[in-house]
């Protein structure tokens, strides 16, 4: 059966899922990959943060959120008062997903079949670091924590629960900071930065 299952170590902390995590076969994405991208951030954080996966950036630097996209949810946490030291940032799929055009790798959404290969990391990460908030930011975190799809507009800012490693978990659903990059220089880029703010501020408590 592919799947990450076998590669993840039982019971294990975060230092041991990270070192174990460049192993990983769980399904074809490691190969075309420049390595894995595993988290950052501390594993005593009350709120974990769930990205989509790796981009460009973040392949080439083995780091979560160094690119564009990080770049806002940087200045996102920091207006909603979170510390960065003080959460976890991961990805549901740890391998960047891409097309390759010419010289340029364009991201490539991950597929439902990524993201149920990759799970049994991020519900490893879940369990080792017992958040009492989990922030699914976009519609393809959300799918593979709460593990059915759901519409963001139809979700986002509310206070879910969903059945974690050791109990209930409470989910945000969010916009991804990629969407709020998107609308750099328009005047609907306040509102989205805003939106994105309120709900980072609402899982900080
Ligand atoms: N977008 C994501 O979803 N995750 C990252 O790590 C970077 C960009
Ligand atoms: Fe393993 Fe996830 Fe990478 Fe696939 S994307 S190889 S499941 S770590």
């Amino acid at each position: 059966r592919p799947g990450a299952e076998r590669w993840v170590p039982p019971d294990a902390d975060v230092g041991s899922l990270r070192e174990a995590a460049p192993g990983c076969r769980g399904c074809e994405l490691w190969a075309d990959a420049t390595q894995v991208v595993f988290s950052a951030g501390t594993d005593r954080a009350r709120v974990v943060l769930v990205g989509e996966q790796p981009g460009d950036k973040e392949d080439r630097a083995g780091e979560p959120f160094v690119g564009p996209a990080g770049g806002e949810l940087d200045a996102a946490l920091a207006a909603a008062g979170l510390d960065k030291d003080e959460v976890y940032l991961t990805n549901a799929v740890k391998h960047f997903r891409f097309e390759e055009r010419g010289k340029r790798r364009i991201h490539k959404k991950p597929g439902v079949a990524h993201l149920e290969a990759c799970h049994p990391w991020l519900e490893a990460e879940l369990a080792a670091v017992a958040p009492s908030v989990v922030v699914c930011l976009g519609a393809t975190a959300a799918r593979a924590v709460l593990g059915r799809p759901v519409r963001i507009g139809e979700v986002r800012g509310e206070l879910l629960e969903t059945e974690g490693p050791a109990g209930p978990v409470r989910v945000l659903v969010t916009t991804h900071p990629s969407a709020v990059v998107r609308l750099r220089g328009r005047p609907e880029w306040q509102e989205a930065f805003d939106g994105l703010v309120a709900d980072l501020r609402l899982a900080a408590g």
